[in-house]
């Protein structure tokens, strides 16, 4: 059993703590990985307490120097972590007090580890974003370069899985970029609700010691302070805004990996996965698998869940800090590293991947894919649209019975369908020229598509160095 003299805490107490008390509340088995924000968190504190008088300077200098010490032997793995002293906090602290002394039982003066432990998450939170919107960028990059590769590519676009209009591949990479985008603008709106100094709460109420919050906060990048300490102290809705995101980002993962899981199909064809990132079946020698694509997709359900979970956590929770909060970590963690290796793989799944343009373009004109531009073509001429659209069912119709596309029916049966529809049909039909047909802003038209194209690879290039710069 662990000597309970140990103890930060052990003043008051007259029994040693139960081992399996000690293993059912540590939390250094994951927050571990909150050191290095634990570290700057502590060196900011120390160079403050030099600041309002609480340390000399030689003592500062030596907390300040046997922590970067000791975050350097983290670091190298060589340092070792006791689970009788609960959290990364402890640890840190103990090791400090180990080395130097008295000294180090100063620096946590005016600080609790309610204050610390947020400020830490808080930090190491800021850090993931960065790193998620980074990630997301080089997605959305990997997107961008295929553009010109898929240059003019024409693809079935669909409602309900159901052929609907043609669509240039290029929107659909560019329709992903959109919803990458937006995941990228709530993550930096996040993060400026991330970025705010809980440290000076102390415990709950804040401290009678002189501490100069400010002097911490441009210390470690904070863009403000909180501002009440009990609200701060007791408060995770930052990463639960961070996991909320980050589900965002998972969601449109998943439908991109569905996408992409279909096209590669042999009932569609259109797509060559490349096979380093497939798995084959220890069964069947003809099978390449998309897996990762599969788990992308399957990954979602634990980022989603987790979500779920931190929800749950703090529903209900009385002011101030409760024990409860410990358990937002796992969560946390597990949503980042998940979505940061979707996202890794996924750019260069959407890098390596090929079209198949012959197995693309030999079915495009089934499905009727102009039939809404013959429609509106009709319209164009002044026909009411519900007529038009009655009008042009029935040649669906007609060409469905003999299987054929609208384009290989008789001209006579255009005219005898409604007079306007003279020889003209013939420059709309067919999917190349519907896909040319289109004018509407952010539609699939080639000279919009062209226009977004470039508004994307400026801004991929130019000013996109995340909020986090
Ligand atoms: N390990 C704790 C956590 O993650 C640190 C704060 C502990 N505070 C306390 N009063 N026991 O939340």
């Amino acid at each position: 059993m662990a000597d309970q003299a140990q103890k930060p805490w052990s003043g008051v107490f007259d029994q040693q703590t139960d081992p399996r008390v000690e293993r059912f509340t540590e939390s250094i088995s994951f927050d571990h990985r909150l050191y290095r924000q634990d570290i700057h968190g502590s060196i900011a504190h120390a160079r403050m307490l030099h600041e309002t008088g609480m340390l000399t300077a030689q003592e500062r200098d030596e907390i300040v120097a046997t922590l970067e010490a000791i975050g350097e032997e983290i670091a190298a793995g060589q340092f070792q972590f006791r689970l009788e002293l609960e959290d990364v906090h402890m640890n840190i602290e103990r090791a400090l007090v180990e080395r130097i002394g008295d000294v180090g039982r100063k620096l946590h003066t005016g600080r609790s580890r309610n204050d610390q432990v947020s400020t830490d998450f808080r930090l190491w939170v800021r850090e993931a974003i960065d790193r998620t919107d980074r990630l997301l960028a080089d997605l959305q990059r990997a997107f961008v370069d295929r553009c010109d590769r898929d240059h003019g590519v024409i693809l079935p676009g669909y409602t309900h899985l159901q052929r609907a209009q043609p669509v240039l591949a290029n929107h659909y990479w560019l329709a992903y970029c959109e919803k990458f985008q937006r995941d990228r603008s709530r993550l930096c709106d996040c993060r400026r609700r991330v970025n705010q100094l809980p440290l000076g709460a102390a415990a709950l109420a804040g401290t009678s010691i002189p501490i100069n919050r400010r002097h911490v906060a441009q210390q470690l990048g904070f863009e403000g302070l909180l501002a009440n300490s009990l609200d701060s102290s007791s408060d995770r809705d930052f990463a639960i805004e961070f996991v909320f995101a980050l589900a965002m980002v998972a969601e449109h993962l998943s439908t991109w990996a569905e996408e992409w899981i279909l096209w590669s199909t042999v009932e569609f064809r259109f797509l060559r996965l490349p096979h380093a990132y497939c798995t084959g079946s220890s069964i069947m020698p003809q099978k390449i698998n998309p897996d990762v694509l599969e788990l992308i997709r399957g990954k979602t359900a634990r980022v989603v869940g987790n979500l779920q979970a931190l929800l749950v956590l703090v529903k209900g929770l009385p002011l101030a800090y409760n024990r409860d909060l410990q358990e937002d970590k796992p969560r946390v963690f597990d949503s980042a590293d998940t979505v940061e290796a979707c996202l890794e793989l996924a750019a260069a799944v959407v890098a390596g991947a090929e079209l198949n343009r012959p197995a693309i373009h030999e079915k495009l004109e089934r499905g009727y894919l102009d039939a809404t531009t013959l429609m509106e073509h009709l319209v164009k001429q002044g026909v009411p649209q519900r007529s038009a659209h009655e009008i042009i069912g029935k040649l669906v119709a007609t060409a469905m019975k003999r299987d054929v596309p609208l384009a290989k029916l008789e001209l006579a049966e255009f005219t005898a369908a409604h007079e306007a529809l003279d020889e003209s049909v013939f420059d709309v039909l067919g999917v190349e020229q519907a896909v040319m047909a289109f004018t509407s802003e952010g539609s699939t038209s080639p000279a919009e598509v062209a226009k977004q194209t470039a508004l994307w690879k400026q801004r991929l290039k130019d000013h996109d160095r995340g909020c986090g710069s």
